[in-house]
């Protein structure tokens, strides 16, 4: 049994604010040249004071399901990676399936931050593989505008708020090709980096404001060799090379490490697909946003080879390898 994607949603919410605008309205000493120039941002959207992880989640769920042309009753499984969930539980993922209306099987949630959407990716496949579902919606989720610290200029600025879904579908040997679908998933964590990129608080904690903390250089040392060490993997696992990609869609948290990444794979930037300049970086949304967007405006089409990849908290970090 494989797991071929059927369809991809995503979600932004609809407050857009500019670098000068989120200078302004946190009286910030920044500059959009400064945040251009690192880290390739423009643009970040913002959740409104009403709108949860599951709000957004489920917008992209059902612009995921009408894309696949799939009602929600038959969805069996739903995984949603956050770091931002509603609240500890019920979990987002169950929220969501209320909300959507889906009510069959099962629904839980996974935090392996920015990397979460290629964790939740590999999960579903191996529940496909194995046959305990058919039909999962698997959905990144975040509304980091809730654990910034806004004093911080050096991490606030880098996040926005918005949500991506993917429909995978059980099919017999990827249905009418045998190559498609999801190919691998290959993920990796190494909790002895965990201080460098880390949320404060928390039930198991002693006290903290619940904000996000980053050793911004040590994560960027990290992020180009593992990501290019877990690509390798994954391209190596099915006697494949860089020759055979057609599309990159690597989480969005820096152009400068997206554009090593592109190199690292040959690839000419027309094939990379960039949303970090209008979203920021939005953690474990990231990738589907983006295949959202590539697959709706026809960029991406039917037997094209994608690889994903990300790097978060944790660290995690992970790659999948993915036929249209
Ligand atoms: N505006 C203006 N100046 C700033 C800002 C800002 N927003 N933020 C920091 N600075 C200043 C610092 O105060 C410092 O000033 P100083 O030299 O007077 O002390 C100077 O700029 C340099 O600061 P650094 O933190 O060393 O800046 P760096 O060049 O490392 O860039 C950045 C920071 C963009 C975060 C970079 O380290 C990076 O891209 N890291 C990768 C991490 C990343 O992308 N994280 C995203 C989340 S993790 C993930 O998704 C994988």
């Amino acid at each position: 049994m494989r797991a071929t994607i059927a369809g991809c949603g995503g979600y932004l919410p609809e407050t857009r604010l500019s670098n000068d605008e989120l200078a302004a309205l946190h009286g910030l000493e920044t500059s959009d040249a400064w945040i251009r120039e690192r880290t390739g941002i423009g643009f970040r959207h913002m959740a409104a004071p009403d709108q949860t992880a599951s709000d957004l989640g489920a917008a992209a769920a059902r612009d995921a399901l009408a894309r696949a042309g799939v009602a929600a009753e038959e969805v069996d499984a739903i995984l949603v990676a956050t770091s931002t969930p509603d609240s500890a539980f019920p979990a987002t993922a169950v929220r969501i399936q209320a909300k959507i209306g889906a009510t069959k099987g099962f629904a839980f949630d996974m935090a392996a931050a920015c990397t979460g959407f290629v964790y939740a990716l590999g999960v579903a496949d191996s529940l496909i593989r194995a046959g305990q579902a058919r039909c999962v919606l698997v959905i990144g989720t975040e509304v980091y505008s809730r654990i910034l610290d806004w004093t911080d200029r050096g991490t606030c600025v880098l996040f926005g708020d918005g949500a991506g879904a993917v429909l995978l579908r059980a099919e017999e040997n990827g249905g009418t090709r045998e190559d498609r679908g999801i190919l691998s998933c290959h993920l990796h964590a190494d909790g002895r980096f965990g201080d460098i990129l880390h949320v404060e608080g928390g039930a198991g904690s002693n006290g903290g404001a619940g904000l996000l903390r980053m050793s911004g250089k040590e994560v960027f040392r990290h992020a180009v060799t593992k990501l290019a060490s877990v690509v390798d993997e994954a391209l190596a696992a099915n006697d494949m090379s860089h020759a055979d990609v057609r599309w990159l869609v690597p989480h969005q948290a820096n152009l400068r490490i997206i554009e090593a990444m592109g190199r690292k794979l040959h690839l000419p930037a027309e094939r990379v697909v960039v949303t970090v300049d209008r979203h920021a970086n939005t953690s474990a949304a990231s990738i589907p946003l983006a295949l959202a967007e590539a697959c709706g405006d026809g960029r991406i089409g039917p037997g094209d080879l994608v690889v994903m990849e990300a790097i978060g908290g944790g660290l995690t970090w992970g790659a999948a390898l993915a036929r249209f």
